[in-house]
């Protein structure tokens, strides 16, 4: 596809929806020349002040109340869903019968049915459907990735995950939308939809997993008065209603290679508003990454000889990552970046993709690959309701 000019919307104004609309804004200040010009079309939200505000801030030309907007308006090519989980599928199916590109939040849905359709029409098309793993785009993800995969880090066997959150500890939060739904669509699909993914994406698949516990440990909430955005705290009703899915889980996993994990997530961890680490450790590598510090990671290997070996800190550089070379404006070594600039890069992606534009980055997740942790879920949620059985994927 070649245009002069590409239109995108976002749907979804509230925490992740800025980020979207932010990276749309950003992406042609980066990676090099080659794009037309990106035209800002919309941000629809029920909330239409919500839309207006986020339109105003992001330099969009129009808020809409509504994502029919959005689809039914011919000019727009491509589209971010940014909304709670449950409505993903409908607007993904209305976008793609439409003949937009999507960028759907994960994961693409609630249920497996869902994603499963949401796939299904995908594949029908020649449109782009991604997934939108944020954390994929991490430089420093990416330059781990890359020496697994060309074998400088030899022989991984064990691999330490984490994502945990404090978003949920406090009981006077709100009932939202990320309190409904079974077990495994709370904790487990929010922030572990994200590590698992990771993990697969730098060690290749999970085939199975065991050992799978999930917790609820604040039951109940008040419903808010007003609209709520993200993690807010709220004006709270008299009214409650249950939490239906996990605050916690853990579980172990196997990968096809033979390593083996072990994997935690919560959105109830005191003091950790956004904690996640990954780590592979083999019998003659380490490699580590944390979230706390984006813009580096660690590695051992048996580079350096027995007097000197260690771990030693690397820090992105253009030559470091091919995902980092042209991604800031002050180009260098130890230039830092923020999440939203994952966002950034993830829609810079998406749009070379679109646009078949030649890009020397790996192509963003697929709807496939939001399906298949979905089924990953599934198989810790059988683990957990079996007693910690070992389940296949
Ligand atoms: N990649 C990441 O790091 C990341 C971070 C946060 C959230 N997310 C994902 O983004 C999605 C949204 O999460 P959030 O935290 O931004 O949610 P949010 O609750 O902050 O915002 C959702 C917005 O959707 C709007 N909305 C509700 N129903 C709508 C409808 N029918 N049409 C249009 N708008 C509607 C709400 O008014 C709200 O403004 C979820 O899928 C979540 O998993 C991803």
């Amino acid at each position: 596809m070649s245009k002069e000019q590409l239109s995108v919307a976002v749907i979804g104004a509230g925490m992740a929806g800025r980020s979207h609309a932010n990276g749309y804004r950003e992406a042609n200040t980066i990676h090099g020349a080659g794009l037309p010009p990106i035209r800002l079309a919309a941000i629809a939200d029920v909330n239409v002040k919500l839309a207006k505000e986020v339109a105003d801030r992001y330099g969009f030309e129009d808020a809409a109340g509504s994502w029919e907007e959005a689809a039914n308006d011919p000019s727009i090519d491509a589209v971010s869903i940014v909304v709670g989980n449950s409505l993903h599928r409908e607007i993904a199916e209305a976008m793609l019968a439409a003949g937009k590109h999507v960028l759907c939040e994960k994961p693409p849905s609630n249920s497996i049915e869902d994603a499963e359709a949401m796939v299904k029409i995908a594949s029908q098309s020649n449109l782009v459907a991604s997934t939108a793993y944020s954390f994929r785009r991490n430089p420093a993800i990416e330059a781990i990735r890359d020496l697994i995969a060309d074998g400088s880090l030899v022989n991984p066997v064990l691999v330490d995950a984490r994502y945990l959150a404090d978003y949920a500890t406090d009981p006077k939060g709100p009932m939202g939308w990320r309190f409904r739904g079974e077990m495994g669509t709370g904790a487990l699909s929010d922030l572990g939809a994200h590590i698992i993914d990771l993990a697969e994406y730098v060690c290749g698949p999970i085939v199975s997993v065991s050992g799978a516990q999930l917790t609820t440990t604040i039951t109940e909430r008040h419903l808010p008065i007003g609209n709520v955005i993200g993690h807010d705290m709220a004006e709270l009703s008299e009214e409650t209603e249950p939490v239906t899915n996990d605050d916690t889980a853990i579980f172990t996993a196997t990968f096809d290679n033979g390593a083996v994990a072990t994997i935690r997530t919560s959105r109830v961890a005191f003091g950790l508003p956004n904690d996640l680490v990954l780590t592979v450790t083999g019998t003659e590598c380490r490699a580590e990454f944390d979230w706390k510090r984006p813009a580096e990671f660690v590695v051992s290997d048996m580079q350096p000889d027995a007097r000197t070996r260690g771990d030693r800190v690397v820090y992105v550089a253009p030559n470091t990552s091919r995902v980092f070379d042209d991604a800031v404006p002050m180009p260098g070594g130890n230039i830092s970046f923020g999440y939203g600039d994952l966002f950034t890069y993830e829609i810079r992606v998406f749009i070379d993709e679109i646009l078949e534009h030649p890009s020397a980055l790996p192509r963003n997740a697929d709807l496939t690959d939001g399906l298949h942790t979905m089924k990953i879920v599934e198989a810790i949620k059988k683990s957990h309701e079996q007693g910690g059985a070992t389940v296949k994927v």
